[in-house]
């Protein structure tokens, strides 16, 4: 039986802009189980990242409850969330906010702040994500010198320096180049398979192949969702045609 780390139960999110109500998120049921790869995809508007905003605490629902490990999220005080934020989740959206007075070494330290890690382990694995993503030789950089691409991976970067029990990430890949995409999946797909949990938003069928599940949504609801699991190496393309017919059906 699959462990539920997240849990939504009637989760609705809506916006007033001029004075109209925009329901993007409508009476959502959905679990998150512990060790998935789990995948969101849907059309640009569909409510994606509000859903994940929601799902990790980052936003207020409108109504509704979000539970991580059976603790109600919506209810949590700002400390408590700061730091269930810091210790366990680890996020990458969309529009990359580093911190642009910091080096990128100084953004990708900022999360150990005040946590119990020891210095040299944190020095090793910063140096060890840096040559993961090839930016050593950016380490004493600022924001502002770097490109789009090399911005994301050092968010990236920052995301998974606390060694989070749940990676969010937003369209982790769209702003990189091929290489540097599957890297950056590379590198979720092995932290995965050491047990860290990873909610994935994304466009593109490739990055979308990673997960082990994935739900589809449609003006924000669940439209589809499927499992991989009892796919192996000798039925990828099996897996791989599954998939694409699943989000053909779904209008992808
Ligand atoms: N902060 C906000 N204020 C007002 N409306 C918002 C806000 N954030 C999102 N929306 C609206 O919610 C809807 C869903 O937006 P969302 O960003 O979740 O979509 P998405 O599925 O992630 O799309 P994309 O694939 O383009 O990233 C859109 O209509 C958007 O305009
Ligand atoms: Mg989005």
């Amino acid at each position: 039986m699959n462990q539920v780390l997240i849990k939504t139960e009637l989760l609705c999110k809506s916006f007033i802009s001029d004075g109209e109500i925009n329901n993007v998120i409508k009476n959502l049921d959905l679990e998150i189980y512990k060790g998935d790869f789990t995948v969101i995809m849907g059309s640009s508007g569909s409510g994606k990242s509000t859903l994940l905003y929601s799902l990790s605490g980052m936003d207020h629902v409108t109504t509704g409850k979000v539970m991580f490990e059976d603790k109600d999220i919506t209810k949590m005080k700002e400390k408590e969330i700061a730091y269930l934020r810091k210790e366990k989740l680890g996020f990458v959206f969309q529009g990359i906010n580093l911190i642009p007075n910091l080096t990128v070494y100084e953004n990708i330290l900022s999360p150990t702040y005040k946590t119990d890690a020891s210095r040299n382990k944190i020095e090793e694995k910063i140096d060890d994500l840096l040559e993961r993503m090839e930016l050593t030789s950016q380490k004493k950089k600022f924001p502002n010198q770097m490109s789009g691409g090399q911005k994301q991976r050092v968010a990236i970067c920052r995301a998974l320096i606390n060694n989070p029990s749940i990676l969010f990430a937003d369209e982790p890949t769209g702003a990189l180049n091929s290489s540097q995409g599957q890297n950056v999946l590379d590198i979720f797909t092995n932290i995965n398979r050491e047990g860290q949990s990873v909610v994935m938003v994304t466009h593109d069928l490739k990055a979308a192949l990673r997960g082990n599940r994935i739900i589809y949504l449609k003006d924000g609801r669940i439209d589809g969702d499927i499992r991989l699991d009892e796919y192996n190496e000798e039925t990828a393309l099996e897996r791989e045609e599954n998939v694409y017919h699943f989000l053909k059906e779904k209008g992808w």
